[in-house]
């Protein structure tokens, strides 16, 4: 039986959190037997804001050597650029007939950038949901893993293709958002309603996948909490309830599991705990980036590999997509 699709892509911009690893990374591991997988390196996204040229292409191929050094599979994964598929930004430019100016313009993510970019609200940030559609669509998706965050983008990506479905005829499959419970949620370390974020000015805001264990441990101890002493999650309890899933995430428990381990004890040794486990997650993954790193020319050709796989599959459903509209392309 042919394996299922499965899509998903994190932006090159600014330091991997481990709310990218615990929302979409770490599961793109456990998913990649079971799918045919694709995941892609959104750099065509990343320029929505304001990137450093030289910046933006280190990043690139340090995140390929995240996603091998957190376990994704370049033998059994499509693993490529987004900028080298050239059929995401030609079909994003279809599906743009079909999206409408008020849809994007009441999505979360676009109204949180613009206030925050707010000298800077190019088209293409206004377009970001309608390129990561065409992501996801070019590649005949089941199922996207992605963070809470995106799924708002999810739900416009299965509308743009049940629209044009309709309109021309069977084209593209419905694409599911996959969230796994623990880590799809991971707050800001300071204000844990606000999710963690690689754009963070404060950098106690965000755990960084490159930081060592000192800081990591060092930002868990500045961690706002509140002035009971109690380790349970609870909606008046956003601190307490944030660190309870981020060890629940690395330790691989439940929360209740964890609520229960950490019975009685103070917030000292709770952060304490939290940093350590989250710190040794990481340090066997920044060890085998940085030696990837060190072997470019075995990173680049994965990327090479990544981008002939992904190119065929994109040029099938691109071709299909021009000739249901009526784009001539030789008879
Ligand atoms: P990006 O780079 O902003 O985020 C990458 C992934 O990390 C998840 N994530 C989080 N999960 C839990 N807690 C957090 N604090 C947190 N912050 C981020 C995001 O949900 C995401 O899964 N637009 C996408 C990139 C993209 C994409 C696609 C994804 C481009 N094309 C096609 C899926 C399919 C994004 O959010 O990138």
């Amino acid at each position: 039986m042919e394996k299922k699709v499965l899509y998903s892509a994190v932006q090159p911009s600014g330091n991997l959190t481990i709310g990218n690893y615990t929302g979409a990374i770490r599961n793109w591991v456990k998913l990649q037997s079971e799918y045919e997988c694709y995941y892609a390196i959104a750099n065509m996204h990343a320029i929505t804001v304001r990137q450093d040229p030289a910046e933006l292409r280190r990043r690139t191929v340090e995140l390929l050597a995240l996603y091998i050094a957190c376990g994704v599979s370049p033998e059994h994964c499509t693993l490529y650029v987004q900028s080298q598929v050239p059929q995401h930004a030609e079909l994003t430019w279809v599906l743009n007939t079909m999206t409408y100016v008020g849809e994007m313009e009441r999505m979360t993510q676009f109204k949180d950038k613009s206030a925050k970019h707010a000298e800077n609200i190019n088209m293409g940030l206004m377009d970001y949901p309608v390129l990561m559609a065409a992501d996801i669509l070019l590649y005949q998706t089941d199922i996207v893993p992605v963070g809470v965050d995106q799924r708002q983008h999810l739900e416009i990506a299965r509308d743009i293709a049940a629209r044009f479905n309709n309109r021309f005829g069977e084209t593209f499959r419905l694409p599911e958002a996959y969230t796994l419970k623990e880590g799809a949620k991971i707050g800001s370390l300071q204000e844990p309603t606000k999710k963690m974020s690689k754009s963070d000015e404060n950098p106690n805001a965000s755990v960084y996948l490159s930081d060592d264990k000192d800081t990591v441990i060092r930002k868990f101890r500045r961690a706002v909490t509140d002035s009971d002493n109690r380790i349970v999650a609870s909606e008046d309890k956003p601190g307490v309830t944030n660190l309870l899933n981020i060890y629940s995430a690395f330790a691989g428990c439940t929360v209740a599991e964890a609520e229960k381990q950490f019975e009685g004890k103070g917030y000292g040794d709770f952060k304490l705990a939290v940093g350590e486990t989250v710190a040794d997650v990481l340090a066997p993954v920044q060890a085998e980036q940085k030696r990837l790193l060190a072997d470019k020319a075995y990173l680049n050709q994965v990327l090479k590999e990544g981008a002939d796989r992904a190119y065929k599959t994109a040029r099938k459903t691109l071709s299909k997509v021009y000739r249901k509209i009526g784009f001539y392309q030789g008879e």
